[in-house]
């Protein structure tokens, strides 16, 4: 292994979904989406990154991609420094097998109960994977390992559970066994999308606490995703690790999570921050800090800083210009925010009127 190499690589990625236009493609125009447009992010060993931001901004469809699950329109993603679609196409020299990376990179669905087939017991279909990824294993083995992360996830005794259909779990049992699932082919990094959003609140916290004591046992990595502020904050928190906050396909900041709570550069972040109550419960934050709510159409996107239309900090300048990265503080964190760079021609350009920004496409 090249320990030089981070575990996981995304550089330049973006993700186009192109869609014929209307009811069965009449009307003959095609839409695209840029789902994913431009995103460099690494992953460590074991280290935790949260991807926050709101519905349809792209998260899953990262996610997938950084799994090797999504191949993207362009940009690379590789897994120790293998290109992942190049193991896969068998292309150039292969270092490592794309059946290797598959079987490293594991993902919790955001619909977990698809991950179990509900025709079959918990047991057939943790079975499964074991008997296709470790074919040595005797079957005994394989269910002597099921049962020991079945105690260990506090499903005890497991033949109680393991001999269950899917509908007959309940919520946080279920999460519990796609966990179980995923670990059982001992990855590199797992992919939690919304793993934890269906459970109660209480039950959320539990069940965070239990992936971050299983992430030391196997010493995974995760892409937890989550539309939460206050979820992506206490994972990122309990881990030490950074969250990332995505808007129309960008990532418009990553950073620890000092940096993300306490000195948020995005005014996105900062949005984000004002919506989860009880981050700003002692600080009274009076104004609403968007100049509109509604989401911009991501076949359309503005122009400029694509968050120009609803930012309530946005200036002449963010209608024509796009932001690249810029690095704050710690070389991990950056922002897309022309805030961020003190001599940027930002700070001499004209205030947009608040009525004038909707036209401002
Ligand atoms: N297979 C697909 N074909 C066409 N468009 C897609 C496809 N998958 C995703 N999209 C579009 O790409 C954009 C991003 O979708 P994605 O599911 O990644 O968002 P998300 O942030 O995970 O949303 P949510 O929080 O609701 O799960 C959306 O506009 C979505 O409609
Ligand atoms: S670049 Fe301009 S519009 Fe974009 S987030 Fe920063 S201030 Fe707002
Ligand atoms: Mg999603």
């Amino acid at each position: 292994m090249n320990t030089s190499e981070p575990m996981l690589s995304m550089d330049n990625v973006s993700v186009e979904f192109t869609e014929d236009g209307g009811l069965l493609g009449i009307s003959g125009e095609s839409e695209t989406v840029r789902a994913v447009n431009d995103v460099s992010l690494d992953l460590g060993e074991q280290e935790t990154l949260t991807l926050i931001g709101e519905s349809g901004c792209g998260k899953s469809t990262l996610g997938k991609t950084a799994i090797g699950a999504q191949k993207p329109t362009s940009g690379t993603v590789s897994y120790r420094g293998q290109d992942i679609w190049e193991a896969r196409n068998g292309a150039g020299h292969v270092s490592i097998p794309f059946d290797e990376i598959r079987h490293s990179l594991q993902i919790i669905h955001q619909d977990p109960g698809s991950a179990l087939n509900p025709n079959q017991r918990i047991l057939t279909s943790l079975m499964l994977p074991l008997k296709q990824w470790y074919p040595d294993l005797s079957r005994e083995e394989r269910e002597e390992r099921i049962h020991t992360l079945f105690e260990r996830v506090g499903m005890s005794p497991p033949g109680d559970y393991l001999n269950r259909y899917p509908h007959q779990l309940s919520g946080g049992e279920t999460q519990r066994a796609v966990l179980v699932r995923a670990l059982l082919l001992n990855p590199d990094l797992i992919l939690a999308d919304e793993a934890i959003s269906a459970l109660d609140v209480s039950l959320r916290v539990e069940m965070m606490d239990l992936m971050l004591e299983l992430q030391d046992l196997f010493q995974t990595s995760y892409l937890f995703i989550s539309h939460d502020m206050s979820n992506a904050r206490y994972i990122a928190e309990k881990s030490g690790g950074r969250i990332a906050v995505m808007y129309l396909g960008e990532i418009v900041e990553v950073g620890t999570v000092e940096a993300i709570t306490e000195n948020p550069q995005h005014p996105y972040t900062k949005a984000l921050q004002w919506a989860t109550a009880n981050l700003y419960e002692d600080e009274g934050e009076e104004e609403f800090p968007l100049r509109k709510i509604d989401v911009p159409d991501p076949t359309n996107r503005p122009s400029g800083c694509h968050f120009h239309p609803r930012c309530p900090n946005a200036r002449e300048v963010c209608q024509r210009q796009h932001p690249e990265q810029i690095h704050v503080g710690e070389e991990t964190n950056y922002a897309r925010c022309f805030r961020a760079d003190e001599n940027h021609e930002y700070w001499n350009s004209p205030e947009i009127p608040a009525e004038s920004s909707e036209d401002a496409r």
